[in-house]
């Protein structure tokens, strides 16, 4: 039987035999596949002949491995035929491949045929193309060509772009304090304002991850917009500024579901609005690039019944779901740095202590029970904050809330050995804050309480 070794060692014997016969175009495409896909890395006088003829194969995988196998030859006497081959070849997949062939084969001669693949219509072929022409981005012909792109309608390729050409600034201004550091003026703090002058006080890159519920609307009777479109612009001036304290490359977590706004009598109909759905095309626009989308599943007995009416009558077009879910999105801010940049500014230690040990939940529907308050309306239940402050911050870092209610991300956070940093209007919900996080058992953390203007003056005294 053919095995990978077997294969491995006819490269080696330089058998070409064996060669003629196991990629003969004949063969059947199960046994050609196995071959092309077992060759690894290839001897520089290996058979070209063999690996051209199988890229006129009636079958795509075909001619996509057997065009593979010629880029791992990076022998530019193969650049006409590979590059006529990708423009005569129909699959898109495998016209990529031969795009990435021409691309690896790293030579000046191969810059005009990758310049013509930038016009292709397949925007992962110009993905390839690009990736070909950047080592060559000093070389004027490929930057202007490259430079051309900087507006194509495909966003990956406007990215890669810009990330490309656009000087790379990778030392921060320097008054910004080192990326896992805050200042001490916001560590454990809870603020007793309205979070939109909070915010107007908290310097650039201050907070490492902010996870909240805003208010739903005007669903619960603790605030009232005038309009939908006046609360969607509230949450996003409140989020744009969220986007300007966070550090780069760091998480916002936001909790929000559909609300319903209770029918004016039985004459008018109830009207349900898509909170999250609204609220992410705008925060896409500010900056926050999407990365989850996680579903809190509470249990059935816990939700709101809307199925009396549909149970009685069993009419097509009026039925109600009962609502069990909540979303919790995830985004990021925008960057060019990996994740991986993010994780190198802790120290072992950190990241050590930062570790997420045993069983968690790998999917993203979460089955969390609600928490319910004997002062706030709507709290979300400790659980669900330890779980995104755990996935989402290292220790140290500092956690905020602008929506903070009776303080459950400060109280999370605090047993998790991060600071947090709150911001609520409501004076009974701060005091209950400060009362429950004082009075944990987990921590022994005390909440400074501060009024608007004890938070100017303590943060301006540290910027001094
Ligand atoms: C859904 S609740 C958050 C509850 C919180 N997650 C908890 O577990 O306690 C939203 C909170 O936002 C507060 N709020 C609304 N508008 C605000 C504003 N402009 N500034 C600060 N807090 C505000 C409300 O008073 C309410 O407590």
């Amino acid at each position: 039987m053919l095995t990978k070794a077997f294969i491995e060692e006819r490269k080696l014997a330089r058998d070409s035999q064996f060669f003629m016969k196991t990629l003969a175009p004949t063969n059947s495409e199960g046994d050609l596949r196995f071959v092309l896909e077992k060759l690894g890395r290839l001897p520089s006088d290996f058979d070209r002949e063999l690996l051209l003829n199988l890229l006129k194969h009636a079958h795509p995988s075909i001619r996509l491995l057997a065009v593979k196998n010629l880029g791992k030859l990076k022998d530019v006497m193969l650049l006409d035929a590979i590059s006529k081959f990708a423009n005569s070849e129909t699959d898109t997949a495998t016209r990529r491949e031969a795009v990435s062939a021409i691309g690896r084969m790293r030579t000046p001669k191969a810059i005009p045929l990758l310049i013509e693949f930038l016009k292709d219509a397949d925007p992962k072929v110009v993905l390839q193309a690009i990736r070909g022409l950047i080592i060559f981005k000093m070389r004027p012909e490929a930057q202007s060509a490259l430079t051309e792109l900087a507006n194509h309608p495909n966003e990956l390729i406007q990215d890669v772009i810009n990330q490309e050409l656009s000087a790379k600034t990778e030392s921060k201004p320097e008054k910004q304090p080192a990326h896992p550091k805050s200042l001490d003026a916001l560590k454990n703090v809870i603020v007793h304002a309205d979070v939109r002058d909070v915010l107007s006080a908290t310097p650039d890159e201050s907070v490492h991850l902010t996870f909240t519920s805003p208010p739903y609307y005007n669903a619960r009777d603790y605030t009232l917009y005038e309009s939908y479109a006046a609360y969607l612009q509230f949450l996003t001036d409140i989020f744009r500024e969220v986007h300007r304290v966070t550090k780069e490359g760091r998480f916002f977590v936001l909790n929000t579901s559909p609300v319903i706004v209770p029918r004016m009598s039985r004459a008018h109909s109830s009207k349900r609005y898509a909170i999250p759905f609204d609220i992410h095309p705008m925060l896409t626009q500010i900056g926050w690039e999407f990365i989850e989308d996680i579903i809190w599943v509470k249990p059935e007995r816990t939700a709101k019944n809307r199925n009396g009416g549909f149970f009685q009558h069993r009419k097509p077009l009026g039925y109600k779901a009962n609502s069990v879910s909540e979303y919790v999105m995830v985004y990021r801010k925008k960057t060019d740095k990996l994740i991986d940049w993010n994780m190198r500014q802790y120290d072992d230690g950190t990241v050590e202590a930062s570790l997420i040990e045993g069983d968690y939940e790998k999917t993203n529907v979460w089955q969390i029970h609600p928490a319910s308050d004997k002062v706030h309306p709507a709290i979300f239940p400790t659980d669900l904050a330890r779980r995104i402050i755990q996935f989402y911050s290292f220790e140290g870092d500092l956690v905020f809330d602008p929506f903070a209610g009776v303080g459950t991300v400060g109280n999370a956070a605090a047993m998790l050995g991060r600071y947090f940093f709150l911001a609520e209007q409501e004076g009974q919900y701060v005091e209950r804050a400060v009362w429950t996080i004082d009075a944990s058992l987990f921590t022994n953390v005390s909440p400074k309480y501060l009024n608007l203007t004890e938070f100017r003056t303590i943060l301006n005294k540290e910027k001094e």
